[in-house]
């Protein structure tokens, strides 16, 4: 028999409480400079249904760096460009590598393993930008996401940007690495320029989880890619959105998901709600040490899980 859902707004504020108490709060990204002084105390967590007011706790009001959770929504864009002639340019599959890892890259011929690990996200920036310029491309990036959340004051923050055009040596390799197989289209530094630009958008637990609803579908929920898009989307989230670190996220929540180096974390529950947590702190994965704690007890609690 299916579990009887718990009133949401004091089950957010319990979560937020063990999770504010929390003494080992993981790490926080130091290697964008920007990220580095992020008070790592802060915890956000927001519930948005269709049709229904969102739910929230905590910091759930603080913009913070998306980072690669953008990849979700570049994806969408690109799936929505080239269709299924994206999957020639980059694979489907959990690398089971860190998500900046060159090593299967060299084995596999500058074929990334799925649009979310770093290669794979430049190759996929790389498709929406080609013929058109970052600025475009950046601006369609907002408009999609900003048409998602509904709330049209989602930005870039350049600073964010520009620390890691200075710093992200990692994503240079994998570029140009990628431009010797033919699998960049663009010069690296217009690609990478407009990458790093994308995992600069901010934006608050509330503002996300409300974006996160064009993936849950359903009656309400924004209809800005297909149903059978949506599934697929979800697919990749659920076996490759936090890395080498998706099975024990698949174990322990059961939800697909996707986490950013900056402690956000979106999650959706199909046909139900949409999820966004947020602690900077990470665990050895890179993804939100709390944050999947929390996810975790939301999913036990609410029985919500796709299995
Ligand atoms: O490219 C990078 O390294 C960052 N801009 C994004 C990485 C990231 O968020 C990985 N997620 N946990």
């Amino acid at each position: 028999m299916a579990q009887a859902l718990p009133p949401l707004q004091p089950l957010l504020d319990e979560i937020t409480e063990v999770a504010r108490a929390s003494e080992n709060r993981g790490k926080v990204a130091d290697y964008i400079p920007e990220l580095a002084g992020v008070d790592p105390d802060q915890f956000g967590i927001a519930i948005a249904r269709p049709g229904q007011p969102t739910v929230m706790a905590g910091d759930a009001q603080v913009p913070f760096s998306i980072q690669s959770v953008s990849k979700v929504f570049m994806l969408a864009l690109a799936l929505g460009k080239l269709g299924d002639r994206l999957w020639s340019r980059v694979g489907r599959e959990p690398s089971g590598h860190s998500f900046d890892s060159m090593l299967l890259l060299e084995l596999e011929k500058g074929y990334p393993r799925n649009p979310f690990i770093n290669a794979g996200a430049i190759v996929t920036t790389d498709a929406v930008l080609q013929g058109a310029t970052p600025r475009e491309t950046l601006g369609a990036l907002l408009r999609f996401i900003r048409a998602a959340a509904g709330d049209e004051a989602i930005h870039i923050n350049e600073r964010v940007a520009r620390s890691e055009i200075a710093t992200g040596h990692r994503n240079f390799a994998l570029a140009h690495y990628l431009l010797s197989h033919g699998n960049l289209k663009n010069p690296p530094e217009l690609t990478l320029g407009t990458y790093f630009h994308q995992c600069a958008v901010e934006m608050t637990c509330a503002q996300l989880a409300n974006a996160g609803l064009f993936l849950v579908g359903g009656a309400g929920a924004p209809r800005l890619v297909s149903q059978a898009r949506i599934r697929r989307i979800n697919a990749l989230m659920m076996t490759c959105g936090h890395y080498d670190g998706s099975g024990d996220y698949a174990f322990r929540v059961g939800l697909p998901g996707k986490s950013g180096v900056g402690g956000g974390i979106l999650s959706v529950v199909p046909g139900v709600a949409a999820i966004a947590v947020w602690s900077p702190g990470l665990n050895h994965y890179g993804n939100s040490k709390l944050g999947t704690e929390a996810m975790e007890q939301l999913a036990a609690r609410t029985g919500w899980s796709v299995f």
